[in-house]
């Protein structure tokens, strides 16, 4: 037995073909015959395989289910690229390229998800030890200050024990590291024309623009375990476009990220001395208009937190219209910025835990704490 390997329940499976069927009702194969296919593969073999259509359902309601996402309106629209043949780390990477092409669409970023081989009884899945494919690098420096994404210090060490040659800038965008049935793990550049970035201007501060920042245009998570029917799949990258706020107020503001709010608020002019002049908040907002400002001449898609939140309140009453509940928790959802301004924020949700669904890859989370699974 391999160690990640879950017996896939029947019980879960059962419930998600049953689901899959009472949405799409004319399937090719009846639903009495295909539960008794999948019943006797268990039996047979200790798991079962999803056909093409119950994989793309599997990941859109996997979606649909994510109670910590806004934006969750275009569910029915996640691109399912199904790579569950693709077995050595060359193929993997190809693909991933593939899945950053295919969703950066020159700028007219649109959600995508690549499906790797599952876990099975005889064989461990793929895994990707980076948290998004995407990320910036960071570094202590000798005096204890940091340089880059802080919340990558952990990851970017363990890369470079694996023989990463650090630039050492504020951007650095980390390889990838590929690891196939426990062999060592491979590192690979992501190519830089593959990379949108968008460089940070503001549209009435000139000094912010000196700054040299930059961000990212896709953001592909991909520690997080995809369930379906009682089937894992751990290596299962998926993206959606940009909500500004996650850059503008998380990202380049919290104490363990970039941590710049002291320093916007410095080309900005503020007056830090008093914490009752509120220059962290008018230095976030005008960081905010920053990131917005920027995508949106640079032509990449972005959403801003009230037009995000007016889908996403669209989005509950589609899904009430159909019958369903709509798993909702209420302090991710609400914007990091001006909360109370969005309808959001101003009422109460449900709070179950469907299936298919996402869940964080707790094995991707200590490697990319730091841990590395590997003795050098
Ligand atoms: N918050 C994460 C980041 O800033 C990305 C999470 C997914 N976001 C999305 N818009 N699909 O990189």
């Amino acid at each position: 037995m391999v160690s990640d390997w879950r017996v896939p329940d029947w019980e879960e499976a059962e419930e998600f073909v049953r689901l899959f069927h009472s949405e799409h009702p004319e399937q090719p194969i009846p639903l009495s015959m295909r539960l008794r296919q999948i019943r006797e593969h268990l039996e047979q073999t200790g798991t079962y395989r999803h056909t093409r259509a119950e994989l793309e359902f599997g990941a859109r309601v996997a979606w649909r289910n994510s109670s910590r996402c806004i934006g969750r309106l275009y569910w029915k629209s996640l691109r399912v690229l199904d790579r569950r043949t693709a077995a050595t780390p060359d193929e993997i990477h190809t693909h991933l390229l593939d899945h950053l092409r295919q969703a950066t669409n020159d700028g007219r970023v649109r959600p995508v998800i690549s499906v790797f081989a599952p876990a099975t009884p005889y064989r461990e899945a793929p895994r990707v030890w980076n948290s998004q494919l995407v990320r910036y690098a960071g570094y202590r420096a000798a005096d204890g200050s940091a340089i880059g994404d802080q919340g990558q210090i952990g990851f970017t060490e363990a890369v470079r024990r694996l023989g990463w040659q650090a630039p050492g800038g504020w951007f650095d965008v980390l390889p990838l590291v590929i690891e196939v049935h426990g062999d060592k793990p491979q590192l690979y550049d992501v190519p830089r024309d593959l990379i949108l970035e968008v460089p940070l201007t503001h549209p009435d501060h000139p000094r912010f623009d000196a700054l040299g920042l930059r961000w990212y245009a896709v953001p592909a998570i991909s520690n997080m375990r995809l369930s379906i029917g009682g089937i894992d799949y751990p290596l299962a990258p998926f993206n959606g476009w940009y909500m500004g706020t996650e850059i503008g107020a998380r990202n380049f503001v919290d104490q363990d990220r970039y941590h710049l709010l002291p320093v916007v608020a410095d080309v900005l002019g503020l007056d830090t001395a008093n914490e009752s002049m509120l220059w962290r908040d008018r230095a976030l907002v005008e960081l905010n208009v920053a990131v917005l400002h920027s995508f949106r001449t640079a032509g990449v898609k972005i959403a801003d937190h009230h037009t995000e939140s007016q889908r996403f309140l669209t989005h509950l009453a589609r899904e009430e219209e159909q019958g369903r509940i709509v798993p909702t928790d209420w302090s991710w959802i609400v914007p990091p910025i001006s909360g109370g301004l969005t309808p959001v924020f101003h009422r109460y949700y449900d709070e179950a835990d469907l299936r298919p669904a996402f869940a964080l890859d707790e094995d991707a989370r200590t490697r990319a704490e730091g841990g590395c699974p590997y003795p050098h």
